[in-house]
């Protein structure tokens, strides 16, 4: 049998789709290259604006007639639209889906699946359904002799779900539950083992991660703690976490990246608006002044660091003059990266329920091409300060004929080589920068591999752009 996974959302929901993909390997499924040829299609879906959900809409109808006409296929759908609440609206809605689960919950799924596979040959022996990783063969050499496609080099750790803030436009809390954070031991356990399948770096993942640890009993951890654990891990030469919250971001956290060697020197912090009537309206719980002290201490500890903010235009009730505030924010902290988003009423959150959308989508488009714009022009010249500096890269990836990586600061790079540098740490000299990317030329690093990998990496997984 072979299976379709198409995922769209956040990284959360990425992890969430290469756990399920996994463990349909581990039941001796191989990945389709396409839905058409799939006998299991998973959607893994998204809630937080209007426009990830319709592309779910969009995708589950585009796939009614395949579905209508080989009754076998199993047609799943699940992630964060999934929810008690919408569930028999769901149902009403796509009578012909064959199964429905929550997010990173895919027991439901898992269990349709060991029963057709019992169905077909009732010799199968199915395994526990925990929907865990399973261990991987790892050769001598450290090479992966996983029977399925190789691994990624950069993976995703999910170390907490949840989350308990209500910001008042966000359907994620409601969708996602209250905050649980996975306990330090098994975390190390979990990157032990991306480490064994290839892994060399990972990213800590939590709706507010500095959050993690709080819910932790009988003794209380925090983000630092765990980062100072994961520190250990032979073999493991980068961590990263997102996203943190202005409000939770502690000085033992900014210690702990200042510290410790492995963490890398990039703060994904979302300040959301640059005005404090419109951040008061969010329930963010700061002011501009607060965010801009947070920022001022990074940078004070971490000269170095970069830093990632997301920010909602045209939240209702936003006018000209407090849109223009958070233009001037954005050009007086010069971000690296601004993930800019329409605001999307969310029926059932606070502003979708009670506050009215009134800001006209033309204006909503015009802010968001505003704010797009002036990042452009100052990621261009944050870019273009690195032409000429050495900078390390964790190699990721080959895309059309290029190696590709990103340094520390989360900035990707390519570069030529004709040696394998796949999973490998390059020096590269940055030779030409655009608002985006990075190209150089390496000039050291770890001993490459004598040629190309055997293999092309495949697409892990089919991200749909929301
Ligand atoms: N937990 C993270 C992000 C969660 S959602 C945090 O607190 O920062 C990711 C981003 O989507 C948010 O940062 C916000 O900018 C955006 N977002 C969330 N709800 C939205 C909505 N209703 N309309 C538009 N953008 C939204
Ligand atoms: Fe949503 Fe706010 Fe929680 Fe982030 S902190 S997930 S924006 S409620
Ligand atoms: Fe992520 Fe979308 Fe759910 S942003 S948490 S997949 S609502």
């Amino acid at each position: 049998m072979r299976y379709y996974i198409w995922t769209v959302g956040c990284q959360m929901n990425v992890a969430d789709s290469e756990r399920i993909g996994r463990a349909l390997q581990d039941r001796g499924l191989s990945e389709a290259p396409s839905a058409e040829q799939a006998d299991v299609i998973v959607l893994n879906t998204c809630s937080v604006r209007q426009a990830a959900e319709d592309k779910a809409y969009g995708k589950v109808g585009s796939l009614r007639p395949l579905k209508l006409a080989r009754p076998d296929l199993i047609l799943a759908f699940g992630g964060c639209m999934v929810a008690e609440d919408t569930l028999p609206m769901l149902r009403r809605r796509l009578p012909y889906v064959d199964v429905f689960f929550p997010p990173s919950e895919p027991q439901a799924l898992l269990d349709l699946v060991d029963q057709r596979m019992s169905e077909r040959d009732p010799t199968i022996d199915t395994p526990s359904s925990d929907g865990c990783l399973a261990p991987t063969v790892t050769a001598a050499s450290g090479a992966i002799v996983s029977p399925h496609r190789p691994f990624p080099v950069a993976r995703w750790l999910p170390v907490m779900t949840g989350c308990n803030r209500r910001c008042t436009y966000c359907i994620v809390p409601f969708r996602r539950g209250r905050e649980v954070s996975r306990p330090i031991p098994e975390l190390v356990a979990e990157a032990r083992r991306l480490v064994a399948e290839g892994a060399r770096e990972v990213t800590l993942l939590g709706q507010i991660v500095d959050r993690y640890g709080r819910d932790l009993r009988p003794e209380r951890r925090d983000l630092a703690d765990l980062l100072e654990a994961l520190s250990e891990i032979d073999g493991l030469v980068r961590i990263r976490f997102l996203t943190s919250h202005p409000r939770d971001f502690t000085d033992r956290i900014l210690d702990a990246v200042a510290r410790l060697p492995k963490v890398c020197e990039h703060i994904n912090i979302p300040v959301q608006a640059g005005d404090d009537a419109i951040l008061k309206a969010m329930w963010r719980g700061y002011t501009v002044d607060v965010y801009r002290r947070i920022v001022a201490r990074i940078r004070e500890r971490i000269p170095s660091c970069s830093i990632a903010t997301d920010i909602i235009v045209g939240f209702p009730g936003e006018t000209e003059e407090q849109f223009q505030r958070t233009l001037d924010l954005i050009e007086e902290i010069r971000f690296d990266v601004v993930h800019v988003a329409m605001y999307s009423p969310r029926p059932g959150t606070l502003a979708g329920d009670q506050m009215p959308d009134d800001v006209p989508r033309a204006v909503k488009k015009e802010r968001l091409h505003r704010v797009e714009a002036l990042q452009e022009r100052i990621s261009l010249e944050i870019n273009q300060a690195l032409i000429g500096t050495e900078q390390e890269i964790l190699v990721e990836d080959e895309e059309h004929g290029k190696w590709k990586g990103r340094t520390r600061t989360n900035k990707l790079v390519f570069f030529s080589d004709p040696r394998n540098w796949l999973g490998k740490l390059a020096v590269v000299r940055i030779d030409r920068a655009s608002p985006w990317s990075l190209q150089g030329t390496v000039v050291g690093g770890e001993e490459p591999g004598p040629a190309r990998p055997r293999w092309q990496p495949l697409p892990v997984l089919n991200l749909a752009r929301v």
